[in-house]
């Protein structure tokens, strides 16, 4: 309610509001969002809210990183002008019943080792947009698949929000930014560049003319098999907005790889238009 009054105040106003969807544990990839909302709009709202609807019973939601103080010092910062941090009782009823399902975008990649996941997705970003009714939203393409399902969502559902992607932040050795990483031990860390690697080598390939899907897929897949502490979930080249996947590099394609560094699931993509 008090997030509502606040942007139908700004609405009056005739202010264009931005929103950034996050699970909180701020870094450098969410503020690389908030920038550009900030930039594009009036005024910028943060959700912060560990959504438990899209974790798999044997999945992360316990121990998933918060720090709200830290994110309200990130937000501010950066200019940001509020921060939506229900809990998850305000969130959902005891008797919640409603969900968002998707055909076919969520069903590959990570929609196969995470079934539920894009369900939960779909329901809070939907509920989200309810609440907040922003002009635009801003979503990281380090998701890439999470993005191409609420570009489905948005087109199928007929709703008035322009869906910003924002490209992937990389730490200076090239791992990408993600609130998991800190699960990771020193060894661990370091075993985790293969992602980063495999992405670039994927990249290389295609850009030095290679289109066959299998012949970078394999090269990748060998970077990451190299490293012992590495296990493979997918990689996968697909249709960049279907996530069906393609044996030829054409059009918009997504190469796209989720691997366990231990016991932590960690995902990297590269996006190109061949
Ligand atoms: O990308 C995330 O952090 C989450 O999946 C999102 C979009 C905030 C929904 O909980």
């Amino acid at each position: 309610m008090e997030v509502r009054a606040q942007v139908k105040e700004w609405r009056k106003q005739g202010l264009s509001v931005g929103l950034v969807p996050t699970m909180g544990y701020l870094h450098e990839g969410h503020k690389s969002l908030i920038d550009r909302a900030v930039k594009e709009n009036d005024r910028v709202v943060v959700s912060d809210f560990v959504n438990p609807i899209q974790f798999g019973v044997n999945e992360d939601l316990s121990t998933y990183p918060r720090d709200i103080e830290a994110d309200k010092k990130l937000c501010e910062a950066a200019g940001a002008d509020l921060i939506f941090h229900p809990t998850p009782e305000e969130m959902y009823a005891p008797d919640f019943s409603t969900y968002v399902e998707m055909q076919k975008v969520s069903e590959g990649l990570c929609g196969k080792s995470r079934p539920t996941h894009f369900r939960g997705v779909c329901t809070v970003v939907n509920k989200l947009f309810h609440i907040v009714s922003p002009d635009r939203a801003y979503f990281g393409e380090k998701d890439a698949q999470q993005l191409a399902v609420v570009r489905r969502m948005v087109r199928d559902l007929n709703m008035d929000i322009e869906i910003v992607g924002c490209p992937i932040i990389r730490e200076a050795d090239g791992l990408a930014k993600s609130s998991r990483n800190t699960y990771l031990n020193e060894a661990e860390r370091e075993a985790a560049l293969v992602l980063s690697k495999a992405v670039f080598c994927g990249k290389e390939m295609m850009e030095k003319g290679e289109r066959d899907a299998e012949t970078i897929l394999s090269a990748m897949r060998k970077i990451i098999e190299a490293e012992p502490l590495a296990r493979i979930d997918y990689v996968e080249m697909v249709d960049a907005d279907s996530i069906t996947p393609v044996t030829k590099a054409e059009g918009r394609v997504l190469t796209a790889m989720a691997v366990y560094i231990g016991k932590t699931r960690l995902i990297d993509n590269f996006i190109m238009e061949v």
